[in-house]
């Protein structure tokens, strides 16, 4: 279903950064394969700009700004570059084999930022500005220009810019409101400035990118509309810089819900909402707030007896959207111990999972032994049979071969674990620690012998019934750096002890990346 609308006004151009502005979010970095997915969910949602990354700010960012721009079709594929002459040929080396590719160039503009991060003049600011621009239109037609801390530029000054940036080839200039700072009326404000007294201001389309330090991302994205702008730049989840950016599934379906008052539409596949929001949340490890709006498990939950009462009778009572119109499914009770794979594959595609025949596989064979264990197998447990397969580290070093667990509230916890590395075995038995979790945690380290700081630890249910199965969660700290770990199964501890070895996975599986990386860069000189 795609967003509706009465008007004849041209649908609003949705510009994701969830791999960009997304990925600076804190604990949020993804790697190449989770980007790949995240960039395939993006597509298939409909969204009209991918901005996949800053190619220029790491290896790993070029490498998914290259591989999704030759790789994932339909969307528009973006990378963002300072205005220098360097940023921008590295985002045009990453670019340059897609088939539709756009280059957004940037620079401060606000007298904050002018004064005390580039110490340049105004005159400066508009040579730099229009030079970045130029050299971004030699190698592409499709050319955004934001002027940064544009919500805290002096009028005059951020008209003056964007009419030059616009002269010089920029084909969208968008204005980010980058610390957050903005209200609807002043937001509003900036934009109908603009249009009201850039001459040249019809020659490129308005974009707003606004920042949620004060809760005010969508309502100033939202306002920015109603005064011209064309684009929204905005990211799955709200995730983001500090408190984020603009949320994509609420500012998409403010405009559907209310297309009676916007006139606007979208490209976005509402349906796809809840799926994405999913994936995101499984990649990135941020999970979302149970009272999110649109796609928080609560968003459709009504808890008062009038209020279910009144739902019962007529759902529009105090429902202003259908959640199956957001990606919730109707039912949710959906396999058990006689279902296929192919029902399996067929539930986790319409979750919004996209597996290899090889993840399907051990996802399979994970659902097979659930199902001997539980009855009713539930959307939320298919859900975390998928996610704890996705949040695998790429090498596999620990698995959990057998565990017991003995405890009480007068004994000391005794835990008792085997591990496999490759074809051995090592077994810790313990009976240190609070309780039997804090004895696992004592045992893992024992044996693989990778001293960690445990910084969050989580348990909830994946889903309905006393038997669901435990969803852990946790980040520990190695060498200064933090590491996440998920695990599932019906028993907690188990559950526990599966995500701590995915965290020591990953931190094996880093070591090894940068070991392999100094062996490299050693190899030159020591053969010189
Ligand atoms: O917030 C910001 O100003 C940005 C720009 C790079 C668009 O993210
Ligand atoms: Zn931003």
């Amino acid at each position: 279903m795609t967003s509706e609308s009465n008007a004849a006004a041209p649908p609003i151009v949705i510009f994701d950064t969830t791999l960009r502005d997304g990925e600076q979010s804190p604990g949020a970095s993804m790697n190449l394969q989770e980007k790949m997915e995240v960039a395939h969910a993006l597509a298939l949602l409909g969204v009209n700009i991918v901005e996949a990354g800053f190619p220029i700010a790491s290896p790993g960012d070029f490498e998914a700004v290259r591989e999704i721009a030759s790789q994932i079709h339909g969307p528009t594929i973006c990378g963002l570059a300072r205005c220098s002459d360097a940023d921008i040929d590295r985002a045009w080396e990453a670019l340059k084999h897609g088939k539709q590719t756009r280059i957004h160039v940037f620079l401060a503009t606000s007298a904050i930022h002018r004064e005390f991060k580039l110490r340049m003049t105004r005159e400066e600011i508009i040579r730099r500005a229009v030079a970045g621009v130029k050299r971004a239109v030699s190698y592409c037609d499709d050319v955004e220009f934001s002027p940064e801390d544009a919500a805290r530029t002096e009028s005059d000054f951020l008209c003056e810019v964007v009419e030059a940036a616009i002269a010089a080839g920029a084909t969208t200039v968008n204005i980010p409101d980058t610390v957050g700072y903005a209200t609807p009326t002043h937001m509003g404000g900036v934009i109908a400035n603009l249009k009201n007294r850039v001459p040249n201001i019809d020659k490129a389309v308005i974009s707003v990118h606004c920042h949620n330090d004060l809760g005010l991302a969508v309502a100033n994205s939202l306002a920015a509309v109603e005064n011209g702008a064309g684009q929204i730049e905005c990211t799955i989840n709200g995730i983001g810089e500090r408190a984020g950016n603009c949320s994509l599934e609420e500012v998409v379906m403010a405009l559907r819900t209310r297309s009676d008052y916007y006139g606007r539409s979208t490209s976005i596949q509402t349906e796809r909402l809840v799926p994405t929001s999913r994936l995101v949340a499984s990649v990135t490890g941020i999970r979302v707030q149970r009272n999110k709006a649109i796609v928080g498990r609560n968003a459709f939950a009504h808890e008062a007896g009038i209020h279910q009462d009144g739902m019962l009778k007529e759902p529009s009572t105090y429902e202003i959207m259908r959640p199956e119109d957001v990606g919730f499914s109707k039912t949710d009770l959906v396999l058990g111990k006689h279902s296929g794979r192919a029902a399996l594959a067929d539930r986790a595609k319409a979750l919004g999972y996209r597996l290899s025949g090889e993840q399907l596989q051990t996802v399979f064979e994970e659902f097979k032994v659930l199902a001997d264990k539980k009855k009713e197998i539930y959307d939320g447990d298919i859900a975390a049979l998928i996610d704890q397969q996705l949040n695998q580290a790429p090498q596999q070093e620990w698995t959990l071969e057998s565990f017991s667990a003995h405890c009480g509230n007068n004994q000391p916890p005794q835990v008792k674990l085997t591990l496999r590395r490759g074809d051995q075995t090592f077994t810790e038995e313990t009976s240190e620690g609070d309780g039997p979790i804090d004895a696992a945690f004592w045992a893992v380290e024992k044996i693989t012998e990778v001293p960690i700081t445990c910084k969050a630890f989580r348990v909830r249910s994946a889903s309905l019934g006393r038997d669901a199965q435990g969803e852990a969660t946790l980040e520990v700290e190695h060498e200064g750096q933090v590491f996440r770990g998920r695990g599932v199964s019906t028993d907690t501890i188990e559950a526990t002890i599966k995500a701590l070895l995915n965290a020591i996975n990953r931190i094996a599986f880093t070591k090894e990346c940068k070991e392999a990386a100094a062996g490299e860069t050693e190899s030159p000189a020591a053969s010189g």
